[in-house]
């Protein structure tokens, strides 16, 4: 049977997915939401007004369940970036252990489990790293029905295990045909349950019950309102330390600033804060180096022997200013200068920046009042007009102060990255370029000085691979965010930039 249903019906429908279940749904996705709920009307046999006031005033588990199953997407397997897992393994469960002594108890979460991959890896990561004498619940939940009971079958297929270790394969699954089934003693680890992550559910956001939690790939699929507030119940339920991991493409980036940024086993990760910690991790001053060499573009790296030397030699090139940098007024995102209670001085130095006089824009923020000269954004520009100037490890000092009121700033780390390179410690460079990429996927700098980085060390390969994708990233990267760091130089000058690179180090 068809159903007729017009634009606005589709659109209420997309709401309330929004508000019920949390997904986010694109306008690319319209005609999928309308097969949906035209297959839901049919199902209830309701009217599609009759339907939606059905789903939203109502609030059935059951439908939400069977709207789960049709939306959701259930993707998992077992030990999915196995480097989490290392990380959980070597340091969050002995930390745990560690603060949790004479309880002798964890317990893990697992958020949008799906089949159930994720929590039965944690229970035999548990199993084979706890002490004698401890022990763990891990509560998998979801929403999804029919992935719950995949999960509890504890039957898979070896599709599944496509990322599990061989020892843990022959440890803890054995083959029954086409499936493998999981080791009884693992299965009876975990808990599973459906539940709503978009609702606020008191018995599994009960506070501070959980040392970690796992939730990776939801927050992905959730809207912005919805993600925030999911936050703020994983943040409630943690106890003070206790750990989180999200999916790779997700942050907390202008979340929250409730959690340290974790960077081990080569993965990030999350612990949250106590109440008195404001601990900084401890930044080594370092001794700037003064070259004001001016260089043609073509040469302007090969010039120069780092990126901050290479930034000041474009500060002296006014004439590389591109047309489109904004207005002092018009700046935005990284640097939200009208939200400042200090606007008019913050913008003048910024227009001192835009001219490249990055001395008296220093003079100009010196004269800021005691309590907005510690605002972030300050801070930031701050930093980046020290770096013009050649005053690095005072520019390495302003971005620790600012990780401490902003944690997840990866303009900070990216400003960071540009101090170690000048002080020589390459693998401090790219360790602040790549917090600074896995905290704003969308900020073009940092990949680009990670490809110049890794030309320095002669890897063509990492080279091609960060400045393809600067080039892709700068075609749309803030306007704002190319005044700041882009040393002088506009967008295509930038993207200029990456291609003569690509071709000077074309294999021949
Ligand atoms: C891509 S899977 C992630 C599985 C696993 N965490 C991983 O990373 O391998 C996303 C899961 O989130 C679940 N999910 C989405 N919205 C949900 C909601 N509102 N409540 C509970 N689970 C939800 C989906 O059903 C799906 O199983």
């Amino acid at each position: 049977m068809s159903v007729d249903l017009s634009a606005q019906d589709v659109e209420r429908f997309r709401e309330t997915i929004a508000d019920c279940l949390g997904l986010q749904f694109e306008d690319a996705k319209t005609g999928f939401l309308a097969d949906v709920l035209g297959g839901r009307l049919v199902a209830t046999n309701k009217d599609c007004a009759g339907y939606l006031n059905y789903v939203n005033f109502e609030r059935p588990m059951t439908e939400f369940a069977a709207l789960a199953n049709e939306l959701t997407v259930p993707e998992t397997y077992f030990f999915r970036n196995i480097e989490q897992f290392h990380a959980f393994s070597e340091r969050v469960v002995p930390e745990r252990m560690k603060e949790r002594s004479g309880n002798n108890q964890l317990q893990i979460l697992s958020a949008g489990c799906a089949s159930g991959e994720e929590a039965y890896t944690l229970a035999i990561l548990l199993r084979e790293v706890l002490e004698p004498g401890w022990k763990a619940s891990v509560l998998a939940v979801d929403l999804n029905p029919s992935a719950l009971q995949k999960a509890e079958r504890g039957r898979f297929s070896s599709w599944s295990l496509r990322e599990t270790p061989l020892a843990a394969q022959h440890r803890w699954f054995k083959h029954d045909g086409r499936d493998i089934v999981l080791d009884g003693e693992i299965k009876s680890a975990v808990r599973f349950e459906q539940r709503n992550l978009a609702e606020d559910d008191r018995d599994l956001w009960g506070d501070e019950q959980y040392d970690v939690v796992f939730c990776r790939n939801v927050m992905m699929y959730f809207t912005p309102e919805r993600a925030r507030a999911l936050i703020e119940r994983i943040t409630r339920s943690l106890r003070p330390n206790g750990f989180l991991f999200l999916g790779h493409a997700e942050t907390l980036r202008g979340v929250t600033q409730a959690f340290h940024l974790c960077h081990t086993h080569g993965t990030f990760y999350y612990q949250r804060r106590t109440e008195d910690d404001r601990s900084l991790s401890a930044l080594s001053p370092l001794t700037p180096r003064a070259s004001r060499e001016s260089t043609p573009l073509a040469q302007f790296v090969e010039g120069a022997d780092t990126w901050v030397e290479a930034i000041r030699a474009a500060s002296e090139r006014v004439q590389q200013l591109v047309d489109e940098v904004p207005s002092p007024g018009a700046a935005r995102g990284a640097l939200d200068i009208t939200s400042a209670p200090h606007r008019v001085n913050h913008g003048e130095a910024l227009v001192l920046l835009r001219e490249e006089r990055f001395e008296e824009a220093l003079d100009v923020l010196g004269t800021l009042p005691l309590d907005s000269a510690d605002d972030p954004d300050v801070l930031l520009l701050r930093a980046v007009l020290l770096t013009h100037t050649g005053l690095l490890s005072t520019a390495e000092e302003v971005c620790g102060r600012l990780l401490k009121f902003d944690e997840l700033s990866a303009s900070a780390h990216y400003v960071l990255a540009l101090c170690r390179e000048s002080a020589g410690d390459l693998s401090g460079a790219v360790e602040h370029d790549r917090i600074a990429v896995y905290l704003d996927p969308s900020f073009a700098m940092p990949r680009l000085h990670l490809g110049l980085l890794a030309r320095r060390s002669n890897d063509s390969v990492a080279m091609r691979r960060e400045l393809s994708q600067a080039i892709t990233l700068l075609e749309h990267e803030d306007a704002s965010r190319l005044l700041l760091f882009g040393g002088g130089f506009g967008r295509d000058a930038l993207i200029e930039l990456c291609h003569a690179e690509m071709r000077d180090r074309a294999p021949s």
